[in-house]
């Protein structure tokens, strides 16, 4: 989950690589560094930090090179050092590597590379790589047969690259189940571990699939399987995004952008083709048994899922976390296995897929990356189209998720007659509402999001309480409060106070109550009683509630008030003013919001 970056062809490479690497900044980011070919040989240039300070600490753009490499870190195996940092080199100097993924036998290898006196410098698995290289090229004098017998010694996942002295206007890289692309300019080439590496130089993309290489020239690649050793016919891919929708535009953090974003990105889930909804829908209703999968915020987007489907299409569909999943899902080739995943590439919910697909089950996956692993090896794969995320933290992919299983749910009520076409309708012109609804509520309620998180930005404890389809509301808030401000959050149903928690209730801990329109009479009076049952202990309790007016008493010790919307978008308006009031403690209390610590936006790794 690190990021990968290179291109052959240009003048100004270390300026082509930095934009690059600070590109994929999100998929990890305590330090960096670059391998360049130039006149002399290849300068390897690293350190700890972002990619900004190492740059200019190491005066990287000093540099010129028509060819190199470079690598942002986010550490899995070995502290972050200078040491531990990509690229690394073989003895001799002759070949430099980056490498995002896992060797898993790499100790094995480099016990027996040591005891043929290889010299190791870092901590990481992938150091095992560039002395594997330097070995077979003594005994093959040619770089395409060393990758070759590199790539035959190694186990586990890897999207890598290197250049070689040898070859000095050659770039190479090789794929096994971590993303790998090339992007295909007229006389430049550039690999990245997704799109955002190449994204300022070109829209034009060659997805590499695993077992599979590349060489890249100036005016040339070639894609090759490793495990058949024949050429393959690649398609280019044009990739919609562009560089201006992948910045902040004007906004202080991407965290923020993206939640203003969200009215668009409700618009674009919207206009997914009711044909590709349909997919969906018929792979459902076929099934013995449908589940879905997601880990983080995908798993609370599938367990609100799971309430949607019941309650609009009287249909069960569990939804079970992508890491427990092998343990826990009875799957089966009746099974249909919807995942959930912004980036296509969670490790977690890739593995539950495999297994999913290993025993016969069909597969589904709502993305946001085109391309990526998850799109590419289900049976029914839907784009939300919701644009770049960049923050490491999901807001605006999530809620597009909210919205496409929405739509999965009516369509399904309808086929199985559990809606009628009448409450169908009335269902989409309420999701429809949901822009403009967002836009003005952000526009007009944000100002009282932030001076009531400034005020509480050091309270310590967080209890985040709703009923039915808001307490998945509630985990997913109390999430986005851990990642981005690191504040102790806990999501629960209002129903478990009384089995417990209520013991914790006193000044140190303050409560946030999700609470359903009043026309949801069961489920609101319910939740007022979980309110009172705080209150009544001299608890703190920030009511998020849609009664405006049509109350006496003073229920809450401070509430926001929101305009009546329909029941069915209501919780998601909660959780995006939820979204807000973590982000504005994040930025009282100075986090760093667009790249939290310990997160990285695609977690490649197990
Ligand atoms: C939370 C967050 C993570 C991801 C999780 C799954 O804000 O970003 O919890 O939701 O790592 O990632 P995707 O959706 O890319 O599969």
């Amino acid at each position: 989950m690190c990021g990968i970056a290179g291109a052959v062809g240009l003048k100004d490479i270390s300026n082509v690589l930095f934009d690059g690497i600070r590109n994929l900044e999100y998929r990890g980011y305590d330090s960096c560094g670059v391998a360049l070919m130039n006149g002399k040989g290849i300068v390897v240039k690293k350190n700890v930090g972002g990619v900004g300070d190492v740059y200019q600490k190491e005066n990287i753009l000093r540099h010129t090179s028509h060819m190199g490499i470079a690598h942002t870190r986010w550490a899995t195996h070995g502290q972050v050092t200078r040491n531990n940092t990509h690229p690394f080199l073989s003895c001799d100097n002759n070949f430099a590597v980056i490498h995002n993924g896992i060797i898993s036998n790499h100790l094995e290898l480099k016990n027996r590379l040591q005891k043929e006196g290889h010299r190791f410098l870092s901590d990481t698995d992938t150091e095992v790589i560039p002395h594997l290289l330097e070995n077979a090229y003594k005994k093959t004098g040619n770089v395409e047969a060393s990758l070759l017998q590199t790539l035959k010694q190694l186990e586990g996942t890897f999207a890598m690259a290197f250049i070689s002295n040898y070859e000095p206007d050659q770039l190479y890289c090789a794929k096994r189940e971590s993303p790998l692309l090339l992007g295909i300019g007229d006389e430049v080439k550039f690999i990245g571990s997704d799109f955002n590496a190449f994204i300022d130089h070109t829209k034009n993309a060659v997805i590499i699939d695993d077992d599979e290489y590349a060489i890249l020239s100036k005016d040339s690649y070639i894609v090759k399987n490793f495990v058949t050793r024949e050429e393959v016919n690649k398609p280019i891919t044009r990739m919609e995004w562009d560089s201006e929708t992948s910045k902040k535009g004007g906004y202080p953090h991407y965290m923020l952008k993206e939640i203003y974003e969200q009215p668009q990105t409700v618009l674009n889930a919207m206009e997914v083709e009711e044909k590709t909804i349909d997919g969906l829908v018929s792979m459902i209703h076929k099934s013995k048994n449908a589940q879905l999968v997601g880990v983080g915020t995908t798993y609370y987007v599938t367990m609100y899922a799971n309430y949607i489907f019941s309650s609009l299409a009287g249909r069960y569909i569990p939804a079970i976390s992508s890491d427990e999943f092998v343990s826990l899902s009875p799957v089966s080739k009746d099974s249909f296995v919807l995942a959930a995943s912004q980036s296509g590439e969670t490790y977690d919910t890739i593995a539950a897929l495999k297994h999913a697909k290993a025993k016969g089950a069909k597969t589904g996956a709502i993305v946001n990356v085109m391309g990526s692993t998850l799109s590419r090896m289900v049976d029914c794969p839907v784009l939300q189209g919701s644009g770049p995320e960049i923050c490491v933290i999901s807001t605006k992919a999530a809620l597009a998720q909210m919205i496409l299983l929405t739509r999965t749910a009516l369509k399904l009520g309808v086929k199985n007659k559990s809606l009628t076409q009448k409450k169908y309708d009335g269902y989409m012109e309420s999701l429809k509402s949901l822009p403009g609804i967002i836009e003005s509520i952000l526009n007009e309620r944000s100002g009282f999001i932030h001076r009531i998180a400034h005020k509480h930005r050091n309270v310590k404890h967080w209890l985040y309480l709703g009923r039915g389809m808001y307490y998945p509301i509630a985990l997913e808030s109390a999430l986005k409060m851990k990642e981005v401000a690191y504040v102790h959050a806990e999501g629960m149903p209002c129903g478990f106070l009384k089995h417990g928690t209520l013991a914790m209730i006193d000044s140190d801990i303050n409560s946030i109550v999700f609470v359903p329109p009043s026309s949801e009479k069961v489920l609101y009076e319910s939740t007022l009683a979980s309110v009172a049952e705080i209150r009544a202990r001299d608890g703190y309790v920030l009511g998020i509630h849609f009664d405006e007016g049509n109350r006496t008493q003073d229920l809450y010790s401070e509430e926001l008030i929101l305009p009546p919307v329909p029941p069915v978008i209501a919780p998601l308006i909660q959780m995006v003013i939820a979204q807000l009031f973590a982000y504005f403690t994040a930025t009282s209390l100075k986090r760093n919001v667009d790249k939290p610590r310990s997160l990285a936006k695609s977690v490649t790794v197990g």
